[in-house]
């Protein structure tokens, strides 16, 4: 019975006994009083045992802390002055109270750190190992006999499992059977004192929200002797509640615990289904406990995380989570591998069977990897391609290959689950792949039974299946072809013996082969892992080695060798990388990403992971685009010289582009990148205006060339920049929410800096010879231009001879929604105006196009010649990228999805005070974290970025305190990619470190 302590009785009690005065502040506990103290030095945990608690168990929970003392992670005891660990008094009520003290964990509860990640899975695991390896040394435990808690009395729910709700009862019930039939092997294994509820209210995690770490495990209350796998059990279990992939989050703590105190394989084989008894017990006892209390909402809490556990840990196949189980325990994750892989050699079947007659040396292996350079796009989005490029393989060839390759052509929703890094895609191929004509016929590998023979309904249609079971020695195994045509009709039924070289099937056509060109898939398996008709033909890549375990190589039973998929590895590309190439070419991410293969609005990594990139405005048509590589490689073979002969591919872009513009702009000159147009533009602008002074804005940035840098205050005001140039006038960052001045009415304000310094160069006779900013400062920050400061300028600039150059190197082609071009926005027509990144859709090509009058001046008797620049090929791409962004529709996309994603930004603005702004226009759009009084958030915008790489995001952070997260994704980007990115922004923003970091 609990009764109410005065807190100045507590406090007083440990003066008295302790010397130490405090603070007492009441804490929970759920039949013991619990406090907190609080001292000018220390901070400790006070205990008063409940009434009729036995001194025994009070002295053991003493006994269990003094043996932890080496344990970094655990509390100690605090003596009493007397020198005793434990004491007692009488209280009100005449009873005999037990009390202790130790010293306090700094932190905070597991229950509450969002995310929980790999690193923390792991720790956890160690630490728990190692207090049980610690506990050992305790000689006698306190006899817990019928203990409810301790997994080795599981029994005992036999008589309350229609306390279960309805689907759970046939489980538990399947459970209560299999933990019988076990129980004689169970109980011979290794026994310990174990901690026996490291639950998510009992593990303390630091209070660095970035980089979180286990401080301690509390509460040793619940200590018993008992077989050791069940602390791993107990542990797994709470560290996955509210993960999205609870198998593989049960094996990081697995593997951190492993990584201390080895577990054996026998031990594994009853994890899955002890972690499951664990889960029964917590929810049959909140159950029990919710109907006597139904006001406790901790408890409802608790019950619900719980039964969410139990219905996705009984999802899992217990075989498979054992084989997964294995390998973070270091074990080869299918016990029968290597045996299986032995006897085969000896064994072994030829491809002769498989296909009648056909010789190996035929075999012609294809690369259909991700980093394939064999696979284009053209091939993975068309399938008509795709056969014409077969078909271009010698017709006696026997195009295969595919065993643990990482393809990129999953892409269906069959294909995706969602983890904790969001939606990730299977891509690692488990069979062979044949790519023989449709009807061939299909031989069995081996005698066999006939285990399933089926049919695809889907609509995607994969066709006929046969799996057949085979035996060597006392190992099965299965041989599975897939891609078959229609098994309905076959003769051959389930159950039926097959003989090794019996005819099984024919190849299916297109439609039964998922719409590629006919094939057959051929796998071997180890286990059927309870699957009936959809055994995965593919798996996630960083499962790959518990798959390849249990689908081995089946080169070896068809006696053929084909070429190992490779994949580089990241760590040798950076070193490689460092020892080449400067150290300030930097590589975006904290750990840096390869990737290998563009695909519209996707990149995807040497892993196969897709990534929606949101940064890359240079890939505006969508990476790869295939009408524009189609041009690319069309031109490339016929001609790419430079501009001194007549070709028309140039002056239909030039025609084209003109078009675009307002008349006064009718003059065109190509070059090769950003920052060689606005070199250029410069020069033309001297020569225009006989003058070399030159405004620029802060937060600017205009190219990498000599001049470009001398124009970009975001580069020569920065560490190792060398400062402002002379000639450059720079006004403030125009930056309506955070900048000089805020608000929409600030056009005349910053207007103002503008004309000060013409004034200022009138006086001082330093002529003004142009201005050159972005539309949208990109750099900056996605800093919109206040509406009519542009049109002031210019008025301005009119009267003064003082060009104006818009740098629409990142806003042209339409991006910006509502205008083709940035400055449209503002009703100004610049002199210049300077083009680049999406000219190309990544080809290098970039322009200046300028009036009739500058273009006249400039040619002043210097030839005008760029080797490049205006190349047929070149020319041809930025024809294409022009008709895609025409013939798609895409800058009314950038409007509608544009707004559509702004308005959802908006939306989370209201939830996340962190959000301060959200601007930009159509897909160029940005969003700035501060705090309350408006002070930049550079490390949060770091870590948002960086955890949006974790979950499938490609984001950067930019801007002049680097604070502003930048959205500037491919033009094709539509409203589902919208979607995912806010669902997913919603997640990190309410992260631990985003909140309260
Ligand atoms: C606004 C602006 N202008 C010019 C450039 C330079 O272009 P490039 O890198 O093609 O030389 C950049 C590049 O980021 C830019 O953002």
């Amino acid at each position: 019975m609990k009764n109410k302590f005065e807190l100045a009785f507590i406090e007083k009690l440990i003066f008295s006994n302790y010397k130490i005065r405090s603070k007492a502040i009441q804490i929970n506990g759920e039949i013991d009083d619990n406090f907190k103290l609080i001292s000018r030095n220390d901070t400790y945990f006070f205990k008063i045992y409940a009434v009729n608690t036995e001194k025994e168990f009070v002295k053991f929970q003493v006994d269990i802390l003094s043996s932890l003392k080496k344990n970094k992670k655990t509390s100690n005891n605090k003596p009493a002055v007397n020198g005793s660990l434990f004491g007692s008094f009488t209280d009100k009520n005449n009873n005999l109270r037990f009390y202790r003290m130790n010293s306090w964990i700094e932190g905070r509860l597991w229950s509450k750190v969002n995310p929980i990640n790999k690193s923390l899975r792991f720790e956890l695991g160690e630490v728990s190992a190692k207090i049980s390896k610690e506990l050992k040394i305790i000689k006698k435990s306190y006899e817990r006999k019928n203990f409810h808690w301790d997994l080795q009395n599981f029994l005992w729910i036999e008589n309350y499992v229609n306390e279960f709700k309805d689907p759970q009862i046939n489980r538990v019930k399947k459970l209560i059977k299999s933990f019988k039939k076990e129980e004689g092997k169970y109980k011979k294994f290794r026994k310990s004192i174990i901690h026996n509820d490291i639950n998510d209210n009992n593990i303390i995690v630091s209070k660095d929200l970035k980089d979180p770490e286990i401080s301690g495990i509390i509460d040793f209350g619940d200590c018993v002797y008992t077989q050791l796998i069940n602390e791993v059990a107990i542990v797994c279990t709470y560290a996955i509640i509210g993960s999205k992939n609870p198998l593989i989050s049960a094996c990081e703590v697995l593997e951190g615990f492993n990584n201390i105190l080895k577990i054996k394989e026998e031990e594994i084989d009853l994890l899955y289904n002890l972690i499951l008894m664990r889960i029964s017990i917590s929810l049959l006892k909140s159950n029990l406990n919710s109907k006597l209390n139904r006001e406790n909402k901790y408890l409802l809490i608790s019950q619900y995380d719980m039964e969410v556990l139990f219905k996705d840990w009984s999802k899992i196949n217990k075989q498979l989570a054992t084989c997964f189980f294995r390998k973070y325990c270091g074990y080869i994750p299918h016990k029968n591998e290597k045996q299986f892989y032995k006897l085969i050699k000896k064994n072994n079947s030829s491809l002769s069977i498989l296909f009648k007659g056909l010789n190996k040396k035929n075999i012609q292996p294809i690369d259909l990897s991700v980093s394939s350079n064999w696979l284009d796009n053209e091939m993975i989005l068309d399938d008509k391609v795709f056969d014409q490029k077969l078909k271009l393989i010698e017709s006696n060839k026997l195009p295969c290959g595919g065993y643990l390759e990482v393809r990129p052509v999953y892409d269906s929703l069959d294909y995706e689950k969602i983890t904790d890094y969001g939606a990730e895609n299977r891509s690692t191929h488990l069979g062979i792949d044949f790519w023989v004509k449709e009807k061939t016929s299909v031989y069995s590998i081996k005698d066999g039974l006939v285990k399933i023979i089926t049919n695809d309904k889907t609509k995607k249609g994969y066709g006929g299946l046969i799996i057949l079971e085979h035996l060597i020695n006392d190992i099965k195994y299965y041989s599975l072809y897939g891609h078959l045509s229609d098994q309905e009709k076959s003769k051959i039924k389930k159950g039926q013996k097959i003989k090794k070289g019996q005819k099984i099937g024919e190849i299916g056509n297109k439609k039964e082969n998922g719409g590629w060109a006919p094939h057959l898939h051929f796998q071997i398996l180890l286990t059927l892992l309870g699957f009936k008709n959809d055994f995965p033909g593919v798996c996630f890549f960083n499962e790959k080695e518990v798959w390849a375990s249990i689908c081995p190589n089946p080169e070896k039973i068809l006696d053929i060798k084909l070429p190992a998929a490779k994949i580089k590895n990241n760590d040798k590309l950076i070193l490689k990388r460092n020892e080449y190439l400067g150290a300030n070419l930097k590589l975006s991410y904290k750990s840096p990403l390869h990737i290998v293969r563009g695909l519209n609005q996707f990149l995807f990594d040497n892993h196969g992971r897709k990534f929606l990139d949101t940064v890359n405005n240079i890939a505006h048509v969508g990476h790869q685009n295939i009408n524009v590589t189609k041009a690319a490689k069309k031109q490339l073979g016929i001609l790419n010289t430079n501009t001194r002969y007549l070709h028309e591919e140039i002056l239909i872009l030039s025609e084209k582009l003109l078009q675009k513009f307002p008349n006064k702009l009718s003059k065109i000159y190509y070059v090769n990148s950003g920052s060689e147009a606005n070199e250029l533009a410069i020069r033309m602008s001297e020569i225009y205006t006989n003058s070399n002074n030159h405004i620029v804005s802060k937060g600017g940035y205009h190219g990498n060339t000599n001049y470009a840098i001398n124009l970009s205050n975001y580069k020569y005001s920065k560490k190792g920049g060398g400062g402002k140039p002379k000639n450059i006038y720079e006004i403030p960052l125009p930056d309506m929410f955070r900048g000089k001045h805020r608000g929409k009415n600030s056009s005349k304000n910053y207007f103002s800096y503008v004309e000060k310094i013409v004034k200022h160069s009138k006086r001082k006779k330093e002529k003004i010879s142009s201005m050159m900013i972005e539309p949208i400062i990109s750099c900056g920050g996605q800093i919109e231009l206040p509406k009519t400061f542009l049109k002031k300028c210019q008025n301005l600039f009119k009267k003064n001879n003082i060009l104006l150059i818009c740098d629409e190197v990142q806003t042209g082609f339409g991006r910006v929604g509502e205008k083709y071009w940035g400055f449209e926005l503002y009703d100004v027509i610049p002199d210049l105006v300077t083009l680049g990144k999406p000219m190309g859709n990544g080809h290098p090509i970039g322009a200046v196009v300028c009036t009739k009058e500058i273009s006249d001046k400039f040619n002043n008797g210097i030839e005008f010649f760029s080797s490049f620049g205006g190349n047929p090929v070149s020319c041809k791409i930025s024809n294409e990228v022009i008709n895609e962004v025409e013939s798609e529709k895409l800058q009314q996309n950038a409007l509608f999805v544009g707004n559509y994603l702004k308005s959802g930004l908006n939306k989370l603005g209201k939830k996340h005070s962190i959000i301060g702004d959200v601007r930009g226009k159509g897909l160029f759009i940005g969003f700035e974290l501060v705090d309350q009084k408006l002070n930049p958030l550079e490390e949060k915008a770091k870590y948002l970025k960086n955890r949006m790489k974790d979950l499938g995001f490609l984001m950067s952070n930019d801007g002049i305190d680097h604070n502003v997260i930048k959205i500037k994704p491919p033009m094709i980007f539509d409203k589902k990619n919208a979607d995912n990115l806010l669902f997913y922004l919603d997640l990190v923003l309410k992260e631990d470190y985003i909140k309260y970091g």
